[in-house]
């Protein structure tokens, strides 16, 4: 499960600190031998490709910490309310090449099931963290039939992770309410969200689906935090917020 990490056979680069992006449209450039090319963050199937990229840009450039954040967070919640992280099945949605399955993994988490919608994140999971995940779906979650939504869920989900994917074009509140449609009653929903997704002036419709959920009982929250998710290429520091709760009924 350890992750080797060889040199790189690339030249990477980013843009001047001194100009700012839009999370959505932040990119670094890489030279693989044939010229620099430019890379958006979220061209993830071309990211996840090259071995080692993704973690040498988000986490030692970047300094990305949301995997541990929100697995420390979720670990400390399972506790405090007697559950014993051994016995859990989790579900790891926008699972990418599986750094925060292998968070749950170290923090004792006993089954981790990843879906990520790209063939790429299934294929860089495998390669990167062979046996992180008990099972890893290719799935668009509001498109799912009965067959492929069994497959998913059919095991049990005790615990929903969603970890830097939600909003930007990434997960929609859709498929976020899709995959927490398959949470058990009084399962633990863990997840990461920019902080100014959770305010009154959100666009992105999470701050409506989380304020219903909250207000209509469905979901009650355990705990928050806010912290610096990553530097963004202007080196700022981008604030999410990690949000443990617990789903208290199925939905009305
Ligand atoms: C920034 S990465 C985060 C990966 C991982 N959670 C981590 O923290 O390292 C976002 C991931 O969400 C996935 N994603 C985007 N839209 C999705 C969707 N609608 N359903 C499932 N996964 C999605 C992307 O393919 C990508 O792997």
């Amino acid at each position: 499960m350890a992750v080797e990490r060889s040199e790189p056979t690339y030249r990477l680069a980013l843009p001047e600190p001194t100009t700012s992006f839009e999370q959505d449209a932040e990119y670094c450039v890489l030279d693989l031998g044939q010229g620099w090319t430019e890379y958006r963050f979220h061209d993830y199937a071309a990211l996840y490709e090259i071995p080692g990229l993704y973690e040498k840009l988000f986490y030692d450039i970047l300094q990305c910490q949301s995997p541990p954040v929100v697995c420390d967070a979720l670990v400390e919640q399972l506790r405090a309310e007697g559950v014993d992280p051994a016995g859990v099945r989790a579900l790891d949605v926008g699972a990418g090449n599986g750094i925060v399955a292998q968070e749950m993994r170290s923090r004792g988490i006993g089954k981790v099931v990843g879906i990520d919608i790209i063939p790429e994140a299934r294929a860089a999971a495998e390669r990167d963290r062979p046996g992180v995940y008990d099972d890893y779906h290719v799935v668009d979650l509001t498109a799912l039939d009965d067959e492929r939504r069994e497959a998913v869920a059919g095991g049990g989900v005790d615990v929903l992770t969603c970890v830097a994917a939600l909003g930007f074009g990434d997960i929609p509140p859709a498929a976020f309410r899709a995959a927490f449609d398959m949470v058990a009653v009084d399962g633990f929903v863990a997840i990461t969200l920019r902080d100014d997704f959770l305010t009154d002036g959100d666009t992105s419709g999470f701050a409506g689906l989380i304020s219903s959920m909250l207000d209509s009982g469905e979901l009650e929250e355990l705990g928050a935090t806010v912290y610096r998710h990553r530097l963004a290429t202007s080196r700022d520091p981008l604030l999410y917020r990690a949000v443990v709760a617990r789903k208290r009924r199925p939905r009305g």
